[in-house]
């Protein structure tokens, strides 16, 4: 498995970092199959397999039961488990509570959250506790509602400036990666060449030290809005649809199962069972 060292290595080399999300056993597999460096237990989960339409209602239990099921399918693979919204913004005891639940019945490697200064305490303390903790910066959807809409951020001069000083912060409080979601080109490749742990893009170009994207995004395989900086390598949608139809097709017409899928016994067995 990959560790901290490995990541800060990557950056110095200037081998590109690969992180996916994962949610279940299968995915994990696959994932760590495909030999990508990180698995992300992102609280998209609350959208993509919860069918919720925020991260709003994902909670700390929701993710200590995903993040056991991906450590199940990825015994080799550092994993990143979000901590969900409002559970690293309560008392610090109680957030370090939450926090060891997910580290120690989930099995995470590190924890990411999302935010700047007013979470650089809690990164600092969870770093102490000897906890590895990714940032996250830019669009933060744990705050959509006072975003006001999932929308690109750092546009300008003045919210440009914040974010680099907030990427700037929260390497100084002990994280040891940085998320930057939904920001401009230059700004992922300004706040790259400024920091010194590796920062993860996830529409933020490709400057950025890594990239993550959202599993089911890259496979196409979900309901979600896609967002531009989403590309799409499958479509496992469409390969379900057709295999669920042609099923229900065949039981219609009586022609699954065949001779093929099906047991048989004994004529004379089946004689005597007849009486
Ligand atoms: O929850 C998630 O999937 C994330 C990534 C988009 C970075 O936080
Ligand atoms: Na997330």
């Amino acid at each position: 498995m990959k560790t901290t060292t490995d990541f800060q290595k990557m950056k110095a080399n200037g081998e590109p970092i690969v992180m996916v999300t994962a949610y279940d056993y299968p995915s994990a597999r696959l994932a760590e199959e495909a030999d990508v460096d990180i698995i992300l237990v992102g609280d998209s989960l609350g959208m993509v397999v919860l069918g919720y339409d925020s991260t709003i209602p994902v909670t700390v239990d929701d993710m200590v039961h995903h993040t056991k099921a991906v450590r199940r399918g990825a015994k080799n693979t550092f994993i990143v488990t979000d901590m969900p919204f409002m559970s690293y913004h309560c008392s610090i005891d109680e957030t370090m509570n939450n926090a060891r639940r997910l580290v120690q019945e989930g099995g995470a490697n590190a924890l990411k959250v999302e935010g700047a200064k007013e979470v650089c305490y809690t990164i600092s303390r969870l770093t102490a506790a000897g906890i590895p903790v990714v940032a996250h910066l830019g669009l933060t959807p744990q705050s959509v509602g006072v975003l006001g809409g999932y929308k690109v951020q750092g546009k300008d001069l003045e919210t440009a400036k914040k974010l680099i000083e907030d990427a700037q912060e929260v390497e100084k409080a002990g994280a040891m990666m940085l998320v930057l979601e939904c920001v401009p080109k230059q700004l992922g490749e300004m706040i790259t060449e400024k920091l010194s742990i590796p920062t993860i893009g996830i529409g933020a170009g490709n400057k950025t030290d890594g990239q993550v994207l959202v599993y089911h995004d890259i496979i196409q395989n979900g309901f979600g809005h896609v967002p531009k900086f989403v590309k799409r390598y499958a479509n496992v949608n469409s390969s379900i649809r057709n295999a669920l139809e042609e099923y229900r097709n065949e039981v219609k017409k009586r022609a699954f199962p065949t001779d093929e899928h099906s047991f048989t016994m004994k004529e004379e067995e089946l004689l005597s069972l007849y009486g």
